[in-house]
């Protein structure tokens, strides 16, 4: 598909950001020329896509697209127990609900946001172990989303082994720079969930660009194809959850997968999914959306496919740095991340540099980014980092050359930017990069 954008005039951008009160997610896409706010449901289906999303059953139970969800699911991650749900989230909501109480912990290489919600919501501790690699520039790290293993051994005898119902990796690891996680990581981490007697949980979202790093970068992984990484890296695991929007190359859906030794929780998850999703066959998908996500997942190991998506973020993170934009680094599979306090270091922490920075892209060239820092964040140590995420399969080389023009125009006149200040914000703190309103200070 495409479909017609136009860049407003600066006038209009200049007016179209105070009225969202300086917060991007409150524009309209159509004032929007590039959207790089995420990855997630944003990318272009293939023509195989709309051809199987036209055939989709909408049966309530026992679906044709369904089936064909399952098959893939089987196929390409090697699980035949899959529960869906209306995405990732939705998934997570299922089986942190079922296997986390209150008073638990949960380390993880460092939990996506929605996922420390859920373990938040059932009651339990959701702790991040990132190695010390991950927000380490310097560090050339070729697996910096990895878990550090001591640490989240240390943190779960400190709790209580008895505490820890599950080990959680990210592949790829979005809070850390999307960053990949090494097949050797995972095992570890499975003896490790194996020593608790706890279950090792994979976030794949993004699944296949972390296989394509493993095959880039991993000794003994050379020859390997990307769909056999795929199969290897979660084998170890016990349940696999995912967002379809992300890997899954669809606008929307997710799932949750579990061994074949867990049929109990497999029971479980189905009995919360008709409660909280849809029925089992369909978790709040329809038809067509799983009919379309079933080849959206086998699309996603391609050689082809991954070599351009893959190439395209580092492309953007290599033009970037060409006009001296400061790229956090390594660059990740999904999106660039920069580095917002060094690019604007006469702003302070806690005038959000990141923030200013998205919104002076936006100003600038009408590119939408997203500020994953001290706004997002609060309370955290978190260096302040602004993500610029490339929907799959969208954009070509012009708009990429545009965003490294557009930052390089706003570090080139960094000094007028000046730091924010919050008006109004929404009464849970975690949420309010979503929708809280903010001010130029004078
Ligand atoms: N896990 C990870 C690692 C994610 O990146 C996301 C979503 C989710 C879970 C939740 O999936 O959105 O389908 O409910 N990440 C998006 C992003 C929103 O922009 O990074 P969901």
């Amino acid at each position: 598909m495409v479909s017609r954008r136009e860049l407003p005039d600066r006038e209009h951008r200049v007016a179209a950001l105070a009225a969202a009160g300086y917060n991007v997610f409150g524009l309209s896409a159509s004032d929007v020329y590039i959207d790089l706010l995420t990855d997630s449901g944003t990318g272009s289906m293939s023509t195989d896509q709309w051809a199987a999303l036209l055939g989709g059953d909408e049966s309530y139970a026992g679906s044709e697209s369904f089936e064909r969800l399952e098959r893939a699911v089987t196929d390409v991650l090697g699980f035949d127990q899959v529960v869906p749900a209306h995405q990732g989230r939705g998934a997570e909501h299922l089986l942190y609900g079922a296997i986390v109480d209150e008073g638990d912990a949960v380390p993880a290489n460092t939990h996506f946001d929605t996922t420390r919600a859920h373990v938040a919501e059932a009651g339990g501790e959701a702790v991040d172990c990132p190695v010390a690699a991950a927000f380490d520039h310097d560090a050339e790290h070729p697996f910096g989303g990895n878990l550090d293993i001591e640490a989240a051994r240390d943190h779960a005898e400190a709790v209580g082994t008895d505490r820890v119902p599950a080990v959680v990796v990210t592949v790829t690891n979005n809070s850390a720079g999307g960053q990949p996680v090494s097949v050797e990581n995972l095992r570890r981490a499975r003896e490790l969930a194996d020593d608790l007697d706890a279950r090792l949980v994979v976030d794949g979202c993004r699944f296949a660009e972390n296989a394509w790093f493993v095959c880039e970068r991993e000794p003994g992984f050379e020859d390997a194809t990307v769909a056999e990484v795929v199969r290897e890296q979660l084998a170890v695991a016990d349940a696999v959850v995912v967002s379809g929007k992300k890997d899954g190359l669809s606008n929307v859906g997710g799932f949750v997968a579990v061994a074949d030794g867990e049929q109990g929780l497999f029971a479980r998850l189905r009995e919360r999914a008709i409660l909280y999703e849809g029925f089992y066959t369909y978790g709040g998908m329809a038809g067509r959306d799983m009919a379309a996500m079933a080849v959206g997942l086998r699309e996603a190991v391609e050689p082809s496919y991954l070599d351009h998506r893959v190439g395209q973020v580092q492309e953007l993170a290599d033009r970037l740095e060409a006009r001296g934009v400061p790229v956090f680094q390594p660059v990740g599979g999904h999106a660039v991340y920069l580095d917002a306090g060094a690019a604007l270091p006469h702003i302070p922490s806690e005038q959000f540099p990141g923030q200013v920075l998205v919104c002076a892209g936006y100003r600038e060239g009408g590119v939408r980014a997203v500020e994953l820092g001290t706004f997002a964040f609060p309370g955290t140590d978190r260096p302040d980092l602004v993500r610029l995420a490339l929907p799959r399969r969208r954009y070509h080389r012009e708009h990429i050359e545009h965003i490294a023009e557009t930052f390089g125009e706003v570090l080139a006149s960094r000094e007028e930017l000046t730091g924010l200040e919050i008006v109004e914000e929404p009464s849970r703190e975690a949420l309010r990069h979503f929708s809280a309103t903010l001010q130029p200070l004078e």
